[in-house]
């Protein structure tokens, strides 16, 4: 890749933001994180070459080229285009130093299975939001015909030929239909995925992988059905804007009381935050084609319940920003967290802002205050990084962020883009 991951790598820097800025003007979104990096695993389904645009220029998406260039393929990234040279996919065993810290690097378990009949893929173990296990991939492949076994921590699977299958997964799984969806590709005969994943990165993949000749039928519902065929050809592909940035610069207008233009985004991947944010008090429209804007509302700002949930329900991703902006609305707002069993850990940063919020189990109730302080905090994982920047940007005074190598994993040049629209932050050496 022709960027390093080295350059973006920043732990030892931190973000000072001063806030209560105004903000003013447009602001571009990048394509989507969790899409690039299923289409990058998708991509080893293809023999010949793949050219993806779009592609956004972060940490996570460079390990997963890491991954793929581990696994002899040519990776090359100029500019948000991304090549890769499948020809010479030969090696089957997935790095342990690179999927553990990428679990999206596990997803490459399916297309290594479909391509060359094995995979051996290392645990990719829990993370800061969770313990996030895998077995509903792993019982999928199986019903595929693989032969899966678990030791010393690796996961190894073979299928002479993976064999069409009714799956029905116990809970939507985004990652675990994208591994079947993509297993079936090549499989013999159809496969019917039941209670999948509909979130609209499953969407772009299954796009992605007919557009190199898959016949994949329902993504976006919750039965996806998928014609096995004996190979697919070589593409180019362009992944749909990043739903969860959109959200977040979204969040940005409201928390700060501005009027923001954010595009390009597609309006119906973001009705939830839409409906959320007009709900609370703020204005929040689709400006055709392709752009959505967020205005200060005219009443009070009024505190809002909310519940995460898979695709259509309110994204987990936007979870932690929508509690920084519920810590400044008026009276008590309950945030219930459905889909992780540990995504609440922003809270206790939010709490040396001046937040006043009382977590009980999956629920955290707020309490809204008339105003944040800035203070010194740190990031615990990619969205709860995220929540903080928006916090911050609402603050009285200074607020220090570090643990930044968090929201480098999902945002590109994230405060560049928020300088744009005036906020006043830099990042300096801690
Ligand atoms: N789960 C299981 N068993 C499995 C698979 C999942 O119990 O075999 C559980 C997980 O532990 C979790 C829940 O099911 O509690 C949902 O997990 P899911 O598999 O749907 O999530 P994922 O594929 O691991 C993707 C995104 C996440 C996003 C979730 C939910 C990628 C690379 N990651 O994760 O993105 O939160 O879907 O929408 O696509 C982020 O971008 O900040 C992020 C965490």
């Amino acid at each position: 890749m022709t960027t390093q991951v080295g350059e973006l790598l920043t732990t030892d820097s931190v973000l000072r933001i001063r806030g209560g800025v105004l903000l003013r003007g447009e602001v571009g979104v990048n394509g989507a994180k969790n899409s690039a990096l299923a289409i990058m695993a998708g991509a080893l389904l293809c023999s010949q070459e793949c050219r993806i645009r779009n592609v956004p220029n972060l940490v996570d998406v460079h390990r997963m080229g890491q991954v793929l260039t581990a696994l002899g393929v040519k990776v090359r990234y100029d500019r948000g285009a991304l090549e890769l040279d499948v020809t010479h996919l030969h090696r089957s065993l997935a790095p342990y130093e690179i999927v553990s810290q990428l679990r999206a690097s596990f997803f490459v378990i399916g297309p290594l299975l479909a391509r060359l009949g094995v995979a051996r893929v290392p645990m990719p173990g829990g993370c800061a939001i969770g313990a996030r296990p895998v077995e509903l991939h792993v019982r999928g492949l199986q019903a595929l015909g693989a032969v899966v076994q678990i030791e010393h921590g690796m996961v190894h699977a073979y299928a002479r030929k993976l064999k069409g299958a009714n799956i029905y997964l116990d809970y939507p799984s985004v990652g675990a239909t994208e591994t079947l969806m993509m297993a079936a590709t090549l499989a013999e005969g159809e496969t019917v995925i039941e209670n999948a994943a509909q979130e609209p990165e499953v969407v772009d993949l299954a796009n992605f992988c007919r557009s190199m000749g898959a016949k994949i039928r329902g993504a976006g519902t919750k039965t996806i059905t998928v014609v096995g065929v004996p190979r697919l050809h070589t593409t180019e592909y362009s992944i749909i804007p990043d739903r969860i940035e959109a959200g977040t610069f979204m969040v940005a207008a409201a928390i700060t009381r501005s009027d923001v233009l954010i595009t390009p985004v597609i309006p119906e991947h973001l009705t939830p935050v839409i409906a959320k944010l007009n709900e609370i008090g703020f204005q929040a429209t689709v400006e055709a084609p392709n752009g959505v804007r967020v205005q200060p509302g005219a009443g009070v700002y009024q505190g809002t319940d909310i519940e995460t949930l898979p695709f259509p329900g309110f994204p987990t991703d936007m979870q932690a920003q929508f509690m920084a902006l519920l810590t400044l609305s008026e009276g008590s707002s309950v945030v219930t967290e459905t889909v992780f069993e540990n995504r609440l850990r922003h809270v206790a940063e939010l709490q040396r802002l001046g937040a006043n919020i009382r977590v009980k189990g999956n629920h955290a109730v707020i309490q809204g205050v008339p105003f944040l302080s800035g203070a010194p905090v740190t990031a615990t994982d990619l969205r709860a990084s995220a929540a903080l920047v928006l916090a911050g940007l609402a603050a009285q005074g200074e607020t220090v962020i570090s643990g930044l190598h968090h929201l480098d994993r999902g945002y590109e040049r994230l405060e560049e883009k928020l300088r744009s629209l005036g906020a006043d932050l830099v990042r300096v050496a801690a």
